[in-house]
């Protein structure tokens, strides 16, 4: 039976579900965790729709068997091939997914016609939610969705932070950057982290462009409508005492959860306003 003591359950393919699993312990403190990381089959979105419904139909059913009472799927790769899947299978349940956050990069922007980078995964860029998304918001801006297959596997590696990821941005981001830096001079106001691994490498996206740019993430959101789908189902946790979190994963090696735990402590700049 599930209650309000019940873990929310939250998966990606790897260790990109950190970066919303941490939004939701800062939003949602007292909650318990249990957080499901299939590295083993990293990176997905070089997969077909049917291979990411299959593996995201195995995390949720590891989550439910662990007595998660809701699920996020914290991977927007998953929840454009196969949310509308798992919804349709699991009707009863609670499963809340990601969007690329390009409603908040155009709303809250300055610019009349803002340039707004959409980075995320090629069966992301390539996938028909992505596609909608864009559309209803090409009127009011300039969107670029740029696929940006290295960063997965690099920060699968725990390399999110090397020079190896500097110069593999430099490259994919050119059309982006300055022509005084060798770039070609396609100045945008806003980068859309369209995948759950990107935010671990936001410092590099920065460094690769070399100019002011505001980011825009889709956790927040995500955990916001969280919070409101266990409200109004009447199992948000009202413990006062902190919750627990629980890390498992697919990776190979004597310590596959080691990754995940070292980017769920790192230092980050909650930013709620997104
Ligand atoms: N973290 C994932 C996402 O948000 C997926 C990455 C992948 O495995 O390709 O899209």
């Amino acid at each position: 039976m599930i209650s309000k003591d019940s873990p929310i359950g939250i998966f990606d393919s790897g260790v990109g579900g950190i970066s919303v699993l941490r939004v939701l312990k800062h939003d949602m403190p007292n909650e318990n965790y249990i957080f499901y990381g299939d590295s083993i089959n990293a990176p997905y979105g070089d997969k077909t729709d049917e291979r990411i419904r299959e593996m995201s139909d195995s995390s949720i059913r590891f989550l439910f068997e662990h007595g998660a009472k809701a699920i996020v799927i914290a991977c927007n790769t998953a929840t454009s091939a196969a949310a509308t899947y798992l919804r349709e299978k699991y009707p009863e349940a609670i499963i809340v997914a990601m969007e690329p956050a390009v409603k908040p990069a155009v709303s809250h922007s300055d610019s009349d016609h803002p340039k707004v980078l959409v980075l995320a995964t090629k069966s992301t860029i390539h996938g028909e939610r992505l596609h909608h998304l864009i559309g209803r918001f090409s009127e009011n801006a300039e969107i670029y969705p740029v696929a940006a297959p290295g960063i997965v596997p690099l920060v699968e590696a725990g390399k999110e932070n090397s020079t190896e990821i500097l110069s593999y941005l430099k490259e994919l981001l050119n059309p982006f950057r300055k022509v005084s830096d060798g770039g070609e001079g396609h100045i945008v106001d806003s980068v859309v982290l369209g995948c759950t691994h990107f935010p671990f490498v936001m410092n590099k996206i920065r460094e690769a462009l070399s100019y002011d740019v505001t980011f825009y993430d889709g956790a927040y959101g995500t955990s916001r409508e969280t919070k409101r789908r266990l409200e109004k189902a009447g199992l948000l946790n009202n413990s006062d005492i902190p919750g627990k979190t629980e890390i498992y994963s697919t990776a190979a090696g004597d310590d596959p959860t080691a990754l995940a735990w070292r980017l769920l402590e790192l230092p980050f700049d909650y930013s709620p306003e997104q």
